[in-house]
C-alpha cells in the first residue's frame, strides 16, 4: 500500500470536524512522486480505483474492496458514453451501489461535478448518499479533495464537485443546476400521479449541461411510467439508452436460487422483481379459487382488475 499523507505542507492536521476519517478543505499538501503518479492512475482507471480502495460490503465477507461484476463495468462504459440512460433491474445485485461508485469517482478526480440523488422516497436517496460518504472514509487523504461542507443531504468539495439529496416532490431539486449525474433511483415505486412533474421537474436540472448525465434506475412495478421509459429506451425513440441484466447477473444465483426465491415469493413476483418482465411478456398466472392456470401478459396483469 502507498503511504498515505496525514498533513498539510505547514504540518497541520488534515482533519475534518473532528473526523480523522475526511480531510479538510483547502489545505496545501505535497504528494511524492508516488502518490502523485497512483493518484493519475486512479483518476484514468476508474475501475482499478474501485478495486483497490473503495471498500463496501460484500455478502459472506463484511466491508471489503469489492471485485466489479462484469456488468457493472459495462455499466460504466454506458455512463462514459452516454447522458441518458435508462436501466431496469433485477432485485438487490447492486444497483444503487453501482451508480454511488460511479459518482464517487467522478468527484474524486474532476472538478465541478455537481451530482444529485432522488428516488421514490427521500429516506432511500438519503442511503445512498451515507453510502458514498461511508465510502470516503477508507480512501486515503491523497485520492481525495477536502470537503467544504457535509450534512445529511449535501456534500461540497474543495474541488467544486459535490451530492445534493433530494426529495420526490412536485419541485424536484429547486435552484441546482447538475453538472455531472442525476440518479433517479427506484423510478418505478415513485407514485404514478407525482412522476409527470416530478420529471418536468428533475429534467431541467441537467438540460442545460450537455455533459450531464441523467440515470432512470429501478426494478420494474408493473404497467406504468418506469415501463413507458425502459420501452422507449429499449425501441429507440425517447432519448434513453436502454440497459438492462438478467436475474442471474451476480455469483450465487443459480438454478437452485431461482427455485427457492420463487418458493419465497411466487412465479409472479419472481417474473416482475428478479427477471423483470414488463408489457407484452407472458407470464402464467394459477386462479387461487378455480385453480385454473393461464397466461397473460403483465400489461393485462396489472390493468385488468381481476388479476390483482
Ligand atoms: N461488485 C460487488 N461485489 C460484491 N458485492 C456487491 C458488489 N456490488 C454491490 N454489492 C453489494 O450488493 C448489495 C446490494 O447492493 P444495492 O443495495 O446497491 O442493490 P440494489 O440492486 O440497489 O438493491 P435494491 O433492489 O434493494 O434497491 C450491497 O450489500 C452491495 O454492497
Ligand atoms: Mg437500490
Amino acid at each position: 500500500m502507498i503511504k498515505d499523507i496525514s498533513t498539510d505542507v505547514a504540518g497541520h492536521p488534515l482533519i475534518f470536524n473532528g473526523d480523522i476519517r475526511l480531510r479538510k478543505a483547502n489545505t496545501k499538501i505535497l504528494l511524492n512522486k508516488e502518490q502523485l503518479d497512483e493518484f493519475v492512475k486512479c483518476k484514468n482507471d476508474r475501475i482499478y480505483f474501485i478495486e483497490k480502495y473503495v471498500k463496501i460490503m460484500v455478502a459472506g465477507k463484511g466491508l471489503t474492496y469489492p471485485k466489479l461484476y462484469s456488468w457493472q463495468k459495462k455499466m460504466f462504459k454506458l455512463f462514459d458514453g452516454d447522458t441518458r440512460i435508462a436501466m431496469i433491474l433485477p432485485r438487490q445485485v447492486g444497483k444503487s451501489l453501482s451508480v454511488a461508485l460511479y459518482m464517487t469517482h467522478l468527484m474524486l478526480f474532476n472538478r465541478d461535478m455537481k451530482n444529485g440523488i432522488a428516488a421514490d422516497k427521500e429516506k432511500t436517496a438519503k442511503e445512498i448518499f451515507l453510502r458514498i460518504k461511508e465510502m470516503l472514509y477508507h480512501v486515503p487523504h491523497f485520492l481525495k479533495p477536502g470537503i467544504v461542507e457535509l450534512s445529511k443531504t449535501k456534500l461540497d468539495f474543495d474541488n467544486g464537485s459535490g451530492i445534493v439529496v433530494s426529495a420526490t416532490s412536485e419541485t424536484g431539486i429547486s435552484g441546482f443546476t447538475c453538472s455531472g449525474m442525476l440518479l433517479l433511483d427506484e423510478v418505478a415505486l415513485i407514485n404514478s400521479n407525482l412522476w409527470d412533474k416530478f420529471y418536468a421537474s428533475m429534467e431541467p436540472v441537467v438540460a442545460s449541461d450537455p455533459n450531464a448525465k441523467l440515470v432512470i434506475v429501478s426494478t420494474p412495478k408493473g404497467y406504468n411510467h418506469f415501463e413507458k421509459i425502459i420501452r422507449g429506451a429499449r425501441e429507440g425513440y425517447n432519448g434513453y439508452s436502454y440497459f438492462t441484466q438478467p436475474w442471474d447477473c451476480i455469483p450465487m444465483r443459480d438454478e437452485a436460487w431461482k427455485a427457492q426465491k420463487v418458493l419465497e415469493v411466487g412465479p409472479e413476483k419472481f417474473s416482475q422483481e428478479y427477471a423483470c418482465v414488463v408489457g407484452e411478456t407472458l407470464v402464467e398466472i394459477k386462479n387461487k379459487i378455480t385453480g385454473e392456470i393461464k397466461k397473460v401478459s403483465m400489461k393485462e396483469l396489472y390493468s385488468n382488475s381481476e388479476y390483482k
